[in-house]
């Protein structure tokens, strides 16, 4: 079963972290009951995620009972609970993680200026005394300790690598640079993995530096790949890219970046990619929010053509239009769209697939039917091109 110790052996496997259901599930408009999140949660084990973020037991009875709830009913990833960095945090998720045979325990500090005085009113010294005490509390309890540096990305370098190497030393075996506000760009974000990695790698061999991008800028794919590109070993992610105010980075984009450009970044994923679209749907229908068309990989438009330039292409060969194969996501194909852009090869294609073959005048006469007909109502659909089809046959 892939899963984390697998990362200890391949130095090029990403853990792939999904936190749908607690960074995801705590945006506006995403909350789910504790079965749904059993149900997004065995889709997810499904999927193939290492780990499962299944809630923050600590922020309320409901979502200690949802932690408790999938780790006990979804065998197989590592079930984790977020916490913050006190004891009774960190009890309560202990508790809610018991029937768990793989448990994570997700610790979280802000770091930065503008948080630790707007926010903890606790001075760079305090915060790093916080975070060591409570990772070394967390293994009396827990044998796998994730430490992030909450805003890490607006915090001092010098600082920011002084509490990872502490929180290191004190038994945390994965370090979380999360961009809580979405502020960084792929060259940025890229030069402070490299520099956490080139802090703390020689003293802990195997630990694991792992990205938690947000998009309030766009960039939260971008800054994830740039950060695998510079160590990091695991990535935070959410179905559809739900999350605080803009989302998390989303699993399926970076999941199918990393596959379909593994000549730029030499590293895989344990996912099972055909499930993406499947996963994607389940989310939408459980939180009733639908993902818009033009949605990479999962949308309704990712795989599908309407102009007819691109419809010659992509009947000559898929790949002069499309840069994976729908059925690795989990599509059925392309979609060849019929509508006022399509040309005469798509619907010569289509009246086929339907048992009409067109060519010389009846062509002619169909297709410009069908133009006047596309500008009416816009998609051309099997039943509307086979009344095309019969009224030109009728009056001829
Ligand atoms: O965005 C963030 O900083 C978080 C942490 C709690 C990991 O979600
Ligand atoms: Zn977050």
């Amino acid at each position: 079963m892939p899963g984390v110790d697998s990362q200890q052996l391949d130095p090029n496997r990403v853990i792939v972290f999904d936190t749908t259901l607690r960074d995801g599930e705590q945006a506006p408009g995403f909350s789910m009951s504790s079965q749904a999140k059993v149900q997004m949660a065995t889709a997810l084990r499904d999927l193939g995620v290492d780990v499962i973020e299944a809630g923050f037991a600590a922020a309320s009875p409901g979502d200690a009972d949802a932690v408790r709830r999938v780790a006990g009913e979804v065998e197989g990833p590592v079930f984790c609970s977020l916490s913050r960095a006190n004891e009774e945090d960190i009890r309560t998720a202990y508790g809610a993680l018991q029937s768990a045979p793989k448990r994570r325990l997700h610790i979280f500090l802000s770091t930065s200026p503008i948080h630790r005085a707007a926010k903890l009113n606790m001075s760079a010294a305090d915060v790093l005394d916080t975070a060591v005490r409570a990772v070394t509390f967390a293994r009396t309890l827990f044998d796998d300790v994730e430490f992030s540096a909450e805003d890490a990305i607006r915090t001092e370098p010098e600082f920011l690598g002084d509490i990872m190497e502490a929180v290191a030393d004190a038994g945390a075996s994965t370090l979380n640079i999360p961009d809580t506000v979405g502020y960084s760009t792929p060259d940025e974000i890229g030069a402070i993995f490299a520099a956490i990695k080139r802090r703390v790698e020689p003293h802990h061999p195997g630990i694991v530096i792992s990205a938690h991008c947000h998009n309030d800028l766009g960039m939260a794919v971008a800054n994830t790949l740039s950060a695998v590109a510079n160590g990091a070993r695991q990535v935070e992610v959410a179905i559809n890219g739900i999350g605080e105010r803009a989302g998390n980075c989303a699993l399926e984009e970076v999941v199918m970046a990393l596959r379909t450009r593994a000549d730029l970044y030499g590293v895989h994923t344990g996912v099972d990619t055909t499930k993406l679209v499947a996963t994607s749907r389940l989310l939408s229908s459980l939180t009733r929010s639908p993902v818009v068309r033009n949605k990479a990989i999962v949308g309704l438009n990712a795989f599908a053509h309407e102009a007819g330039i691109h419809q010659h292409g992509m009947i000559a060969d898929a790949r002069t239009y499309e840069i994976m194969r729908p059925e690795d996501v989990g599509f059925s194909g392309t979609r060849l769209v019929l509508g006022k852009h399509s040309g005469r090869h798509a619907i010569v294609q289509r009246a086929e697939a339907l048992g009409y073959r067109l060519s010389g005048n009846e062509l002619g006469e169909v297709f410009a039917r069908f133009k006047t007909r596309a500008d009416e109502i816009g998609e051309i659909d099997d039943s509307e091109l086979l009344i095309i089809i019969g009224a030109t046959n009728a009056e001829d």
